[in-house]
């Protein structure tokens, strides 16, 4: 029976993906109300969500997802049907050179939601309940040439980033197993399109072609990652939001494998284009940088039981999901310019007067 959730909360629901499932989710569902719990870390930006500005259904709550108080009491105030887990420290990178916070956030900060969800749900507050964890490919660590990742593969992450996604998931999975927790735990590949924060690699290309600045590619170039456009990834988590079983784990993926230098090569020649520059002009700000530590070889996600059990299939083409992502991003260059001079922390104190 399709599950219908009439109060959503939303963790890291300010960020890439979360902000981009806010405008679906209640584009579709406009009788749902939707509670956004952001703590607004560099990554989180309102202004993904100023279109809601004034809309009764939406209401945005400043908090940390560890916060246990913060998180029991928006569950039985707002009688909360579903948690869609976000909120994560999400930048490979920064795990690197950081990774206390992604343990703290991705795995401390999930386990306290998982517990006071757990609370939630077993008081009998609400008919149906439902945890969401929203994970990575990573999680499965690499892939040599050939081969995917199935739901089924060993979770073995490999840096601390997808450590503490893997560290997550397998505390969703006790929930389940332990208390009977109706959780639901979905593993994507990698997303792209608007409100991309531009320290990942597309919006990081873009903006730097846009600045005649170096494009710096890891390593030779070869990396393969497995590129799903984020609407496509929005759908498929209401899919199986409504229609999932509890305790099912999902991979979501759309079969589009690329080498980074072929995805460079190819940003590069769109926005030659774009900006009317000569052809081959912004190939030539392609750097090659020493590798990342641990930089996991390639991604392939395999999302047959997705389209076998609820008959997801991906809606864009990459040819029509880069060339769309780039007009947005060449379209809202005061956003990127927000984001990268991190003006857009005012626009809390604007809109909320500092206050929750
Ligand atoms: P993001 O970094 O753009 O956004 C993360 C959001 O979480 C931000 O708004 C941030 O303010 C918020 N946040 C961080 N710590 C918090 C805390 N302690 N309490 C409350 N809010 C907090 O990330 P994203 O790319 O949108 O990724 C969202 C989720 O999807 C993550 O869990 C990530 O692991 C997963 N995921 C991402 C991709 C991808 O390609 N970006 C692919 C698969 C899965
Ligand atoms: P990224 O967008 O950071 O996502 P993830 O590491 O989670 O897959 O990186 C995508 C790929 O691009 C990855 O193989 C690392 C590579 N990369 C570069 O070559 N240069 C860059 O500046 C960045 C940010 C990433």
């Amino acid at each position: 029976m399709t599950f219908s959730p009439a109060s959503l909360a939303v963790t890291g629901g300010a960020g890439f993906i979360g902000s981009n499932f806010i405008h679906a989710f209640m584009a579709n569902n406009p009788a749902c109300r939707v509670v956004n719990l952001d703590s607004l870390t560099y990554a989180g930006n309102l202004k993904n969500l100023s279109a809601l500005a004034g809309n009764p259904m939406y209401r945005f709550v400043k908090g940390d997802i560890g916060d246990a108080a913060l998180v029991a009491e928006i569950l039985a105030g707002e009688k909360i049907d579903a948690v869609v887990h976000f909120a994560a420290e999400s930048h490979v990178d920064r795990s690197i050179t950081g990774p206390e916070i992604f343990v703290r956030t991705n795995v401390l900060g999930s386990q306290v939601l998982l517990e006071e969800s757990r609370k939630h749900w077993q008081s009998g507050a609400v008919p149906d309940f439902r945890f969401f964890q929203i994970s990575t490919d990573e999680v499965y660590g690499s892939l040599g040439d050939t081969g995917y990742f199935t739901e089924e593969t060993p979770l073995s992450p490999n840096s601390p980033y997808s450590a503490s996604k893997a560290g997550a998931d397998m505390l969703v999975r006790a929930y389940h197993e332990t208390y009977g927790l109706p959780t639901l735990n979905t593993r994507c590949s990698n997303n792209y399109g608007p409100y991309h924060f531009p320290e990942k690699l597309i919006p990081l290309l873009i903006h730097n072609i846009i600045n005649r600045k170096p494009l710096p590619v890891y390593g030779d170039g070869r990396n393969v990652r497995d590129w799903l456009h984020v609407l496509d990834h929005a759908q498929a988590i209401e899919t199986i939001l409504k229609e999932a079983v509890p305790g099912s784990v999902y991979n979501i993926g759309g079969n589009n494998e690329w080498k980074n230098i072929d995805i460079v090569n190819l940003v590069c020649d769109l926005l030659d284009g774009r900006l009317e520059r000569d052809p081959g002009e912004n190939r030539r700000l392609i750097t090659f940088v020493k590798d990342r530590p641990g930089h996991d070889r390639r991604y392939a996600i395999d999302a047959t039981r997705l389209k076998q059990d609820l008959g997801w299939v991906p809606s864009y083409t990459f040819e029509s999901g880069i060339s769309e992502t780039i007009d947005w991003y060449l379209a809202n260059q005061e956003w990127v310019n927000d984001v990268t001079s991190g003006s857009y922390r005012e626009y809390y104190e604007i809109q909320y007067g500092g206050r929750q």
